[in-house]
């Protein structure tokens, strides 16, 4: 359930709430704004600051008794010496969330000594990511077990009137992590090409956007030979799907989005183990951050215009799959050698990134779960990012960071070329080990004719193991990173 966000100025002596949370910077003194508040607690905050029971580092978290008729818990958030507020809030936040979440207390209410709208908008963020949890597909626990759902924080602030657009608008972001991380934890086969199509269009709809699907037939009148060797193993219906948002300069050239949308990807004939196999249901995170950057756009109102565009299908092995050694052709006309059917990812966004040539696009940006060597060189912490337009990366690095979805470059030169040349075609889809983000990257560059950034997501959509802000499972990057882009372009 989407996390209901309010800020309010009040007295925090006066608050009355199941759980207030403070979030605290590194050391021993008490805030200013706390004494009153303390005095109600009969000095138990003085005294954990004094003891040094809590003394705000970073993720240090400690739980006191509130005061009947006042706050009836308190949480302490550390937060440390942060080098950026906003996200040491937003991390807070989420610890903060998570917490309530976990205790059942339904709504909280949190404070924070001092915020801008940067560091409040980022706080709302933290408190929406904390509190997600993806229940739908089980049968709920027996009443006297069930503990409630966060359904509502609010933020407590001097001057809350200056603070409403921040709320307003990481509760946007907030829906847009939301769809991201929805559609990511999905299974395929709920969450098929159809599927996300309908997803699409359900917030065209709502938003007031022209949404264009392609199937089989469509693709193949494009001569999309390389998305559809991809496709041609499942009966599922392959999607090509475009999301208009265009709410800038009339005309004006939009910016796009893309997303690789694998609804599983087993490998194909080159077939993956089975061992941690399902974890192939993420394969189409970058089509998921696409539809939720187009949701938090459209409820942001941003004066620009975009547009959402993803490649879904599902790599399967069948007596109709295409197999290693085979020659393909994109509908840019260049022909490509499949060595190994698991580099499908590239396969479907040859297609895609020539397709969107048709926006005339000012800067176009992909999201793809596209190779497991960019988990090795960047593991879990760091999205790969390379591109055609050094400044355009430098704004992709600057904004993902921004973001909390830190990027890190990686070359894209020539000399490497030589590891995806083919004996018999243009290309070939696979460069061996060595490079192996580089070369995937090199490969999507041959079909990329405008400015252009690539985000390798592998290994940052979603995490195998629990994190400090969010348990595991879908992270919901990069869709704060697209949305980013989006608006500092239209600043
Ligand atoms: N979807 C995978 C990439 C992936 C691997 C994402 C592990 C997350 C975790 C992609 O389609 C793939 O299989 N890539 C291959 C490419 C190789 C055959 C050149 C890979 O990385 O092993
Ligand atoms: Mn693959
Ligand atoms: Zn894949």
């Amino acid at each position: 359930m989407a996390l209901d966000l309010a800020v309010r100025s009040a007295d925090l002596s006066t608050v009355k709430a199941p759980l207030l949370a403070l979030l605290l910077p590194a050391g021993n003194s008490m805030p200013a704004g706390l004494k009153q508040l303390d005095a109600a607690l009969n000095g138990a905050l003085a005294t954990a600051l004094k003891r040094g029971d809590f003394r705000g580092g970073r993720d240090e978290t400690l739980h006191l008794q509130g005061s009947a008729g006042g706050v009836e818990r308190v949480l302490l958030v550390g937060m440390g010496k942060p080098s950026s507020v906003p996200l040491a809030l937003r991390r807070a936040g989420a610890l903060a969330s998570r917490q309530g979440h976990k205790l059942g207390v339904g709504q909280m209410s949190v404070w924070t000594p001092r915020a801008d709208k940067a560091g409040i908008e980022a706080l709302g963020i933290g408190l929406n990511l904390g509190s997600w949890e993806f229940v739908e597909m089980r049968i709920p626990p027996p009443p006297e077990e069930r503990r409630p759902p966060l359904t509502a924080a609010t933020i407590i602030a001097p001057n809350a009137s200056g603070l409403r657009a921040a709320v307003a608008a990481a509760s946007a972001i907030g829906a847009g992590y939301d769809i991201t991380r929805r559609l990511a934890m999905m299974p395929g086969n709920v969450c098929t090409p159809d599927y996300l199509a309908d997803t699409a269009r359900d917030i065209g709809k709502r938003h007031r956007m022209s949404v264009t699907v392609l199937g089989r037939k469509e693709m193949e009148k494009e001569g999309m030979g390389s998305f559809l060797s991809v496709a041609q193993g499942t009966p599922q219906e392959p999607r090509l799907v475009a999301m208009e948002y265009r709410r800038g300069r009339k005309g004006g050239a939009p910016i796009v989005l893309v997303g690789k949308g694998l609804c599983f990807d087993t490998g194909g004939i080159s077939i993956k183990p089975a061992e941690r196999m399902e974890f192939m249901k993420f394969d189409m995170c970058g089509a998921a951050a696409v539809l939720g950057a187009m949701e938090a756009i459209a409820r942001l109102k941003l004066r620009a215009n975009v547009v959402g565009v993803f490649g879904a299908t599902t790599n399967m092995p069948s007596g109709t799959a295409v197999k290693p050694g085979d020659v393909v052709k994109a509908s840019n006309g260049k022909s490509i050698e499949i060595i190994n059917t698991d580099a499908e990812g590239r396969l479907v966004l040859a297609d895609v990134l020539a397709w969107v040539k048709r926006y005339d696009p000012a800067a176009v940006i992909d999201a793809a779960t596209l190779t497991g060597a960019c988990v090795v060189a960047l593991g879990n912490n760091a999205v790969g990012a390379l591109g055609n337009d050094d400044r355009m990366i430098g704004e992709v690095l600057g904004v993902a960071a921004t973001a909390g979805e830190p990027a890190w470059q990686l070359p894209l030169w020539d000399e490497y070329k030589e590891l995806i040349k083919s004996d018999v075609a243009d290309l070939k889809n696979t460069g061996g080990r060595a490079a192996g983000t580089i070369t995937a990257a090199l490969f999507l560059k041959e079909f990329a004719d405008y400015p252009w950034v690539h985000l390798d997501i592998a290994g940052t959509a979603y995490s195998e193991t629990d994190l400090v802000m969010i348990p595991r499972g879908p992270t919901g990057v990069p869709m704060g990173t697209f949305v980013q882009f989006v608006r500092g372009r239209t600043r």
